[in-house]
């Protein structure tokens, strides 16, 4: 915490965690980090590919592309008709496996009902699997071993540590149990020493649950579902969710968090847009820069985490 942020604190006042300012800063990084690659003869690249014309997957996408573009890295694009078979793509994949210059694979989720979504992502080279959900990243991550690191858990967790760097000894409660979110989340706060829980659906009395937490994640996709009496004064709240919802005949998007009332009484809290989101790219281009260092044997620019 800066100075500033502990003035701020004693005068309760909440810091606003500005997702995209941090995300900008670490752009900034990842693109000399790139430079600096492209120097030694070493030009990171990302292949993504998407399977259909689901809308959001597609701007999703895009903008996965436009920030590799403009951080200097080597970009492959492979849009596939929602009518693609899965030994096509599981056939797609075999070949960026093999490529030596795609240094990570992303397959835009969701897929197809048709295409088995775990057998995909198994069949991505781990050690190209900038998104870390194959089961060797997965279970790499959970015995502490050098893992990619799902990007969304890796905001979170860098957006948590910029306001506190110390997180040993606090209750961290996550809500959502995602393979992509929740349960990686709750691998990284643990390494923390945080004492983690994972709510859910089905967990009896959530709001006394929530209310324990010194760091509290919504991440159930559920709009607005956490409100201010769910939080415990003074608490780090991140908010996952990203819900397009109809309010005064206008589309919105909202959080899993009723945000003016949690920010009342929150010590800090990301908004929505503007918190988590931006950051997730970020840690793609991240991961894609660590897995490209990793395959060819080369020291990695950036700074460790
Ligand atoms: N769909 C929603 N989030 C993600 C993500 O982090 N990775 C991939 N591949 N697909 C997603």
């Amino acid at each position: 915490m800066t100075k500033q942020d502990i003035e701020r604190a004693d005068r309760r006042e909440t810091i606003l965690i500005d997702g995209a300012a941090v995300a900008a800063s670490l752009h900034s990084e990842l693109r000399s980090a790139v430079e600096n690659l492209v120097e030694r003869g070493l030009t990171p690249g990302l292949a993504v590919v998407l399977v259909g014309n689901d809308p959001a997957s597609s701007v999703y996408v895009r903008n996965k592309i436009r920030r590799s573009v403009e951080a200097g890295l080597r970009s492959f694009h492979h849009e596939l008709p929602s009518t693609t078979s899965e030994t096509d793509l599981l056939a797609l994949i075999d070949r960026l496996n093999s490529a030596d210059d795609v240094d990570g694979i992303l397959v835009q989720l969701p897929l197809p009902s048709h295409i088995d979504a775990q057998k995909v992502t198994s069949a991505i080279d781990p050690a190209k699997d900038v998104d870390g959900f194959h089961p060797m990243n997965v279970g790499k991550l959970s015995l502490g071993g050098e893992a990619l690191i799902p990007c969304t858990p890796l905001g979170c967790m860098l957006l948590i540590k910029g306001v506190r760097s110390q997180l040993a000894g606090l209750n961290a409660v996550i809500v959502g149990r995602s393979n992509i979110v929740g349960k990686p989340l709750a691998q990284l706060l643990l390494r923390e020493n945080c004492t983690v829980t994972i709510a859910h659906s089905r967990t009896a009395d959530l709001p006394s649950v929530c209310r324990r937490a010194d760091i509290l994640v919504a991440a159930a996709g559920q709009p607005e579902l956490i409100s201010g009496d769910w939080v415990k004064p003074g608490a780090i709240v991140i908010d996952v969710g990203i819900n397009r919802v109809q309010r005064e005949g206008r589309q919105i998007l909202v959080g899993d968090v009723a945000f003016e009332s949690a920010r009342a009484v929150a010590g800090a809290i990301t908004p929505v847009p503007g918190g988590v989101g931006p950051m997730t790219i970020a840690c793609l281009l991240r991961n894609t820069i660590e897995a490209a260092c990793r395959r060819h044997g080369a020291a990695s620019p950036l700074r460790t985490l």
